[in-house]
Parts: C-alpha cells; sequence; structure tokens
C-alpha cells in the first residue's frame, strides 16, 4: 500500500482520497480552506455524493485518511501527490492552469525524491509538461492519470470506472500509478501524456455532442409531430450508438462538459483544427435554454412581464447539490430578464445566498408544492425523482393555472393531463 496526497478536496480530490484509503492506501488530503479541512476532518461532507460521507469516516477510523491545510502539508512523506484543483474556464475559453501551477510550486521542493506527480484534473494538452516545468525537478515523474467520474455517482465511478488512463512516458512510474488502483476492475489505457490528456475531452465533448444532438432531434420532432421518446428507443437499439445519454432536456451544463468543450474548440484552434461541429453543439445548446424559455412564455400566452413561474430544480442535474453553469439558472435567467417572477424549489438549495450572483430575485421555496404557489406556470428543469411523485391535484389547487412545462420529460404526461393540466415536454 502506499503514502498519497491529494491536493484539492472538491468532488475529485475528496472521492479519490476517500475511495483510495477504502482501497487501502494511506491518504493524507489537502485543501486551501481552512472550514472544509475541519469539517472534513471530523467526518463532515458539505457535498452531496453518495456513500462518500461513509467512505471519509471509515477512513479517518481505520486512520488511513487524515485533512490538512496546504499542499506542503501533504506531500512530504508521499510516494504520489495527485493534483486535483479546478481549471476554469478563462475569458477567451482557455482553461487557466493558475491553480495547476501554484499547487506544482507549492510542492515542487517537498516532493520525496523519485516521487510521482499525478495531474487528475482536466488540463489541456501539454499541461504535463508545465507541471514538469513549475516542479524543476528531474528526479519526480508527472503522470496524466484524468477523472471520468460523474457527480451525483461519484464514489460507484472511481470505484467502478469504465477505463483507467494513464499517460507517461516513464513505464515505471506509469505502472506504479496503475497499481494504486489495485481492487478497481477496468479496461486501462496506458499511453502518452498527450493522448491521455486529449481522451478526456474528447470524451467530455463526445457526450456533450449526444445531448446537443438529441435535443435537436426533438425539435425536428416537435416540427414534424414525432415524439422524441419513441425515436430515442428505437435509435438507441442500435448498439453502435447506445442508449445512454440520449435524453433531451433544457440544455447540458456542470462545472465539466461548459469549460470542457470550449477548452477542446481552443486547443484544436491553436493546433491549427477549426473545430466546426463542436462550435455547433455548444451553439445548439445555448439555443435550448431560450427554446425552454420561448414554451415557458409561449404557455402563458407570450408576454412574461408580471407573469409568476413555478420552477422545480436548480442543480444542472439530479443527485448534487452542484449549480456550476446549471442549465436550470441559463433558462431562469431568460425567465427573469423577460419580466417573470421565479418561484424555485430544488431538494439541495436551501437559501438564495447558495445560488451565484445575479439570481438574487428568484424567491427560493421551502419544498415542492409552495413553488407552485399562484403560479401560472410549472417548469421542470432538474429531474429530481421526488418530482416525479407530487400529486397534480394539491399542484393545481396550489396555481394560478394548472399548466406544465417538463423541460425534463419527467412527469407522467397522462396523469397530469388527466388532472386538467396543459402539458408542454420537449420533442412530442
Ligand atoms: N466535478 C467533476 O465532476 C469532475 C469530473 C472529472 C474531472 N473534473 C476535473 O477535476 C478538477 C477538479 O474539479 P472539482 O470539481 O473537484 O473542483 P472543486 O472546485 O470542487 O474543488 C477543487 C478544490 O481544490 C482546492 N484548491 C485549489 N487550489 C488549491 C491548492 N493550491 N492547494 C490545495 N487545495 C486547493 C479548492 O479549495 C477546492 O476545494 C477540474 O480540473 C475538473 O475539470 C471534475
Amino acid at each position: 500500500m502506499a503514502r498519497l496526497a491529494i491536493i484539492g478536496t472538491g468532488y475529485v480530490g475528496l472521492t479519490t482520497g476517500a475511495c483510495f484509503a477504502h482501497l487501502g492506501h494511506d491518504v493524507v488530503c489537502a485543501d486551501l480552506d481552512v472550514e472544509k479541512v475541519a469539517r472534513l476532518s471530523a467526518g463532515e461532507v458539505s457535498i452531496v455524493e453518495d456513500r462518500l460521507e461513509l467512505l471519509v469516516r471509515e477512513g479517518i477510523s481505520e486512520g488511513r485518511l487524515q485533512f490538512v491545510v496546504g499542499a506542503s502539508n501533504a506531500v512530504v512523506d508521499c510516494e504520489v501527490a495527485f493534483l486535483c484543483v479546478p481549471t476554469p474556464q478563462k475569458d477567451d475559453g482557455t482553461a487557466d492552469l493558475s491553480y495547476i501551477e501554484a499547487a506544482s510550486a507549492e510542492i515542487a521542493s517537498l516532493m520525496p525524491a523519485e516521487s510521482i506527480v499525478v495531474n487528475k484534473s482536466t488540463v489541456p494538452v501539454g499541461s504535463t509538461r508545465v507541471v514538469e516545468r513549475v516542479l524543476g525537478r528531474s528526479d519526480v515523474t508527472v503522470v496524466s492519470n484524468p477523472e471520468f467520474l460523474r457527480e451525483g455517482s461519484a464514489v460507484q465511478d472511481f470505484l467502478h470506472p469504465d477505463r483507467i488512463v494513464i499517460g507517461c512516458e516513464d513505464q515505471s512510474a506509469a505502472i506504479k500509478v496503475l497499481s494504486l488502483y489495485l481492487g478497481v476492475t477496468a479496461p486501462t489505457v496506458v499511453t502518452d501524456p498527450a493522448s491521455a490528456e486529449t481522451i478526456k475531452y474528447a470524451a467530455n465533448a463526445f457526450l456533450a455532442t449526444k445531448l446537443s444532438f438529441v435535443n435537436a432531434i426533438a425539435a425536428v420532432c416537435e416540427g414534424v409531430g414525432a415524439d422524441v421518446n419513441d425515436v430515442i428507443l428505437g435509435l438507441g437499439c442500435d448498439t453502435r450508438i447506445g442508449s445512454e445519454f440520449l435524453k433531451p432536456g433544457p440544455g447540458w451544463g456542470g462545472s465539466c462538459f461548459p469549460k470542457d468543450t470550449r477548452a477542446l474548440v481552443r486547443i484544436a484552434e491553436q493546433a491549427g483544427y477549426n473545430f466546426r461541429l463542436l462550435d455547433g453543439v455548444i451553439a445548439v445548446n445555448e439555443e435550448q435554454f431560450s427554446r425552454i424559455a420561448d414554451k415557458v412564455c409561449d404557455a402563458v400566452g407570450g408576454d412574461l412581464t408580471g407573469r409568476t413561474v413555478g420552477v422545480w430544480g436548480l442543480t444542472f442535474k439530479a443527485g448534487t447539490d452542484d449549480l456550476r453553469e446549471s442549465p436550470a439558472l441559463s433558462v431562469i435567467h431568460r425567465l427573469t430578464s423577460a419580466g417573470a417572477s421565479v418561484r424555485a424549489y430544488d431538494p439541495t438549495v436551501n437559501a438564495v445566498g447558495d445560488l451565484p450572483s445575479g439570481y438574487d430575485t428568484v424567491d427560493l421555496a421551502g419544498n415542492a408544492l409552495s413553488a407552485c404557489d399562484g403560479a401560472e406556470v410549472l417548469v421542470v428543469l432538474t429531474e429530481w425523482d421526488e418530482f416525479r411523485w407530487e400529486d397534480p391535484v394539491e399542484v393545481a389547487a396550489l396555481m394560478a393555472s394548472p399548466t406544465v412545462v417538463d423541460a425534463r420529460n419527467l412527469l407522467d404526461r397522462a396523469r397530469w393531463e388527466r388532472h386538467g393540466f396543459t402539458y408542454r415536454g420537449v420533442g412530442h
């Protein structure tokens, strides 16, 4: 078993640390956020992620998992340090490597001789070299090991991944990093750093493409009178296409797809290729936010000024509390800009202060029913399962008009229509 340091305890770092401790390694996780480190040391996980708190508590109680403030306090005895820090988007669409560079600079002189630094953050092609340059240590090997976990099922995805990708020119370092995953069964791809870095961007870009494609098909279905649910069924049965990630919705978002697709467009551009396909995928997504807002506007007769809209769901998908680049917020922004008042409920959002700036006019309801109070239209923007089970009779009794725009095709249309609702979904 190895001594590991994890730099950054967000969705990726905390999951990585807790899961490696679960696999038997000795793990020290570092973050800059003093309060977060104190809470984690007490076994409290503040993000919504299935089984994560359980594994954190298991790691702490079995003495294999510690939390410290500052990367420099984590790496002194480590054999392998994982960089799991943010790589946000810069104004020009490229990835901001400043967190990677700062963390690398902080640990440069402290990494033990012959140790390994692994880049788990999503970074542009060539970033392995950037870390090598900042470290300035010929005895420390830098390895790329991109992470593919999904928020909402992060622990499951880490312990049962579709694949493990290692990018490194040095065979023994690659084997060492791969050996840390002993106990995890998955196909492995061992390749050069540039290919490993490209795999991560290509995967996210392809998934975003699938979603934009199905939203475009849904728009065609609406035009020609087809039902997108049946179209998807027929489409997804083709094993070359597959049925995963073929669900129309309000558009894609989250902390990764938007920044990673834009970054790949810029990476391609810098490499001399005009990635028009991906530009189109991004444009279709922006359009989808507006298409949903337009459906809401149509549902109230074409003018949102002074209208009350009830909203179910704020996070970018169900199963997470992450609001970063949430399509629900993008749609709400369009609704409020057109003059609507929004009353919203999400099971993981407790205070307006949790919303990003610019959403302070949103009235946050304490439950799904009270979000409908006085609303002229209800919009389902996140696919939380609990919304499926709300009683349309109770909802209708609270609303000014029984109208629903189901941007996730989540509700049982026949049931809601039976109870007097005007129902508008996506793609039928
Ligand atoms: N969130 C996902 O679903 C996901 C999935 C795969 C890959 N990724 C990639 O993984 C990386 C991290 O993403 P995330 O969602 O976990 O980020 P996050 O914002 O949730 O967490 C990052 C953490 O790093 C800490 N940090 C920043 N600089 C630090 C430093 N110098 N020392 C110690 N801690 C530091 C921050 O305080 C924060 O707690 C990004 O590159 C992202 O694109 C994310």
